[in-house]
């Protein structure tokens, strides 16, 4: 797909169909993602990659009972290595840049998963001890981001309304 295809058409999904997708997908969109920019290049982030069912209800649970969470093949957890980032950074390493860096991944797995025929959410409503708890994380390592991804049950052509390029943006000359 085209770029802009790819940024303009994305949508969240949060209907999957009863459809399995190949492991080798998955590794080639988390192949992208990782191919995502970090500070100082430290690339602070771990992926669970979630197949087992049991485990997703878990999850979707954690996330405020979003049942969809449970409904796809894959359930990708993007998590933050806050102690990695700190070692370079400090405090702004743990607190931000490491948050910062986990987003940038996060939106490449969902640009990725599209422009691979998938459909994608970033579910970041959860309980992060309930998540840190089913996924057995280790201090120092923070849950930043949900995803599941599978085909998606319901194509969204309508697109959330985005704030006008004048509301969102002021030119310093
Ligand atoms: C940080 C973050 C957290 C989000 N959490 C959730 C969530 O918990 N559940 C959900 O259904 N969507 C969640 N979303 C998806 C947004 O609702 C969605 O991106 C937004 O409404 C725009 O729609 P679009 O992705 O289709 O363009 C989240 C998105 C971001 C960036």
């Amino acid at each position: 797909m085209e770029f802009k295809e790819v940024v303009y058409n994305r949508r969240s999904i949060r209907a999957f169909l009863n459809e399995d997708v190949e492991e080798e997908t998955i590794l080639e969109i988390l192949n992208d993602a990782i191919q995502s920019p970090s500070a100082g290049n430290v690339q602070p982030w771990r992926f669970i990659v979630i197949r087992n069912q049991d485990t997703k209800f878990l999850l979707a649970n954690a996330a405020l009972n979003q049942r969809f969470v449970a409904q796809a093949p894959w359930v990708v957890v993007v998590i933050a290595k806050q102690d990695e980032s700190s070692v370079y950074y400090g405090e702004r390493g743990r607190d931000l840049y490491c948050i910062q860096d986990t987003a940038a991944v996060t939106m490449t797995i969902l640009l990725s998963a599209f422009d691979k025929g998938l459909g994608s959410c970033w579910v970041g409503a959860f309980d992060e001890s309930k998540a840190s708890e089913v996924l057995k994380l280790k201090k120092g390592e923070r849950p930043v981001a949900i995803v599941p991804i599978g085909k998606a049950a319901k194509i969204t052509t309508a697109k959330p309304k985005r704030k006008k390029l004048e509301e969102v943006v002021e030119i310093i000359y």
